[in-house]
């Protein structure tokens, strides 16, 4: 049975701290199900990470329905949070019909958007309708072209707006807030201030939880890691190693061998070849 944000609320509550992983396609969500991860992002930094998009700007709503849904076939048991792409919530109408196809196409059971106090009324809007929505604050990746790519809420007015609009999403129903590139020790007011439980990307130790994205945290990519990912594998290297095996295996004429492929009676081969020549 799939996980329910009761149980996410639950957990967190506990005290237990919350490891969440972004996931994008479904045989990597075959595999976050059999590692026991119960919590998966579907972020929309698949732009860059799935379709080699400089920013997440160019995602749209069919890209993000599309990978949820490979997601959600592959994990029947975790709860997927997806995100809303750029632009698909600038009034509380418009995230309401995005929300509705993430949740029936996109098979997520909660939506993710960034921002603020010009997100507060679509949050409401959405929680008034049963839409679970997790916030995202400090360094929102769909505003870089506005922010620049670095750590927020590193002056008074940039804090005390961060706790503002913590609190803000908190008051509008939010079930969780991701806090992105914020200083550690704001974050860990932030989530000591807040009912709601906080998920740090670059936002130190004191958050409730953790996001980490899937190629960053596995090394899937051969981009030098960020300052703040994890690298707890590395999978880019071994899938090259594996793809300069099978290459050599299949130039020395090593693969395949005779039990990669069934066999047949050669007078049932010599056979055919007489019945070919005759036809
Ligand atoms: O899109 C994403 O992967 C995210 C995480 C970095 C939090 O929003």
């Amino acid at each position: 049975m799939r996980l329910t944000i009761a149980d996410f609320v639950k957990t967190a509550r506990s005290g237990e701290l919350l490891p969440l992983v972004t996931c994008y396609d479904h045989s990597s969500a075959l595999i976050v199900e059999r590692a026991g991860l119960h919590w998966i992002l579907v972020g929309d930094s698949l732009g860059q990470v799935m379709l080699g998009h400089a920013d997440t700007i160019p995602v749209t709503l069919d890209d993000m329905i599309s990978h949820s849904a490979s997601v959600a076939r592959g994990a029947p048991s975790a709860l997927i949070i997806a995100d809303l792409p750029f632009l698909t919530y600038a009034t509380p109408e418009q995230a309401v019909a995005s929300a509705r196809r993430m949740l029936q196409e996109g098979g997520a059971q909660a939506v993710k958007l960034e921002g603020g106090a010009p997100v507060i009324d679509a949050v409401r809007r959405l929680v008034e309708l049963g839409v679970p929505v997790m916030g995202h604050l400090g360094f929102t990746p769909q505003s870089a072209n506005q922010i620049g790519v670095r750590v927020q809420g590193r002056s008074v007015e940039a804090a005390a707006q961060l706790i503002r609009d913590a609190e803000a999403l908190a008051e509008a129903g939010a079930f969780a807030i991701v806090l992105e590139l914020v200083p550690a020790g704001l974050a860990t007011v932030i989530t000591e201030r807040l009912s709601i439980p906080t998920i740090g990307i670059g936002a130190g130790a004191g958050c409730s939880g953790q996001v980490q994205v899937w190629h960053d945290l596995l090394g899937f990519s051969a981009d030098p890691p960020f300052r703040h990912a994890g690298r707890f594998a590395e999978i880019g290297s071994a899938i090259e190693q594996g793809l300069k095996a099978y290459t050599a295996a299949v130039r020395e004429g090593r693969f395949p061998t005779d039990a990669n492929a069934a066999s047949i009676d050669s007078d049932i081969v010599a056979a055919a070849l007489t019945e070919a020549d005759r036809a």
